[in-house]
């Protein structure tokens, strides 16, 4: 049986929730899946897996500091096995914006990593405004007028195709 690691960085969890999505497809496909937050498991032996994903949400333009210091660790084991990237962002709720090829997060990550993903995806994410503090909230408000998103102080949406992520838990089981 197939072993699989996913192991994600995430600030309010809502990429943990797409690895349990992806978890939930492959174990259906008879595989093993550890899923793994990287801020708690950040040196974990990836040697002990045979396949492995990393997934990353955005915040603030940005991916965290910690996956660039774990494909920077991993890489060569990273390339020996096979492997899939995803991020996860709210831009990538517009259709012109959803794929690895148009999705500019994805785009500005791969040349600054070593490490070429076999499989990639895009996810747009989750926003949650009562939840964030009073400066995030005010922020990612900001950011919406701007990008003409939802900007009612309440805002909860998420804008996840979830056919989307489970279609990729398939490649994945197949990969
Ligand atoms: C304070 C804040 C800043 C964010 N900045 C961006 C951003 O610059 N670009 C973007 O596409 N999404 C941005 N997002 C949206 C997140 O990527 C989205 O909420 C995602 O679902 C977060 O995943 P996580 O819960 O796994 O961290 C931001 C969200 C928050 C709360």
């Amino acid at each position: 049986m197939a072993k699989v690691l996913i192991i994600y960085s995430t600030t309010d969890g809502h990429t943990r929730s797409i690895c349990e999505r992806l978890q939930g497809i492959i174990e259906g496909l008879d595989q093993s899946v550890d899923v793994l937050w990287m801020t708690e498991h950040a040196d974990v032996d990836i040697t002990q897996y045979d396949k492995v994903v990393v997934g990353a949400s955005i915040r603030y333009g940005k991916h965290q500091p910690q996956v660039f210091d774990f494909i920077r660790r991993n890489h060569a084991t990273l390339d020996s096995r096979p492997n899939a990237f995803f991020t996860v962002n709210v831009v990538a709720r517009k259709p012109e914006k959803n794929t690895p090829a148009t999705n500019p997060y994805m785009q500005k990550f791969l040349p600054k990593i070593d490490w070429q993903p076999q499989h990639l995806a895009v996810f747009a994410g989750r926003l949650d405004f009562p939840k964030y503090s009073y400066f995030d909230r005010q922020m990612i408000r900001l950011i919406m007028w701007m990008t003409k998103g939802p900007t009612a102080p309440d805002t909860v949406v998420e804008f996840t195709d979830w056919d989307k992520v489970e279609e990729f838990g398939r490649t994945i089981a197949a990969m």
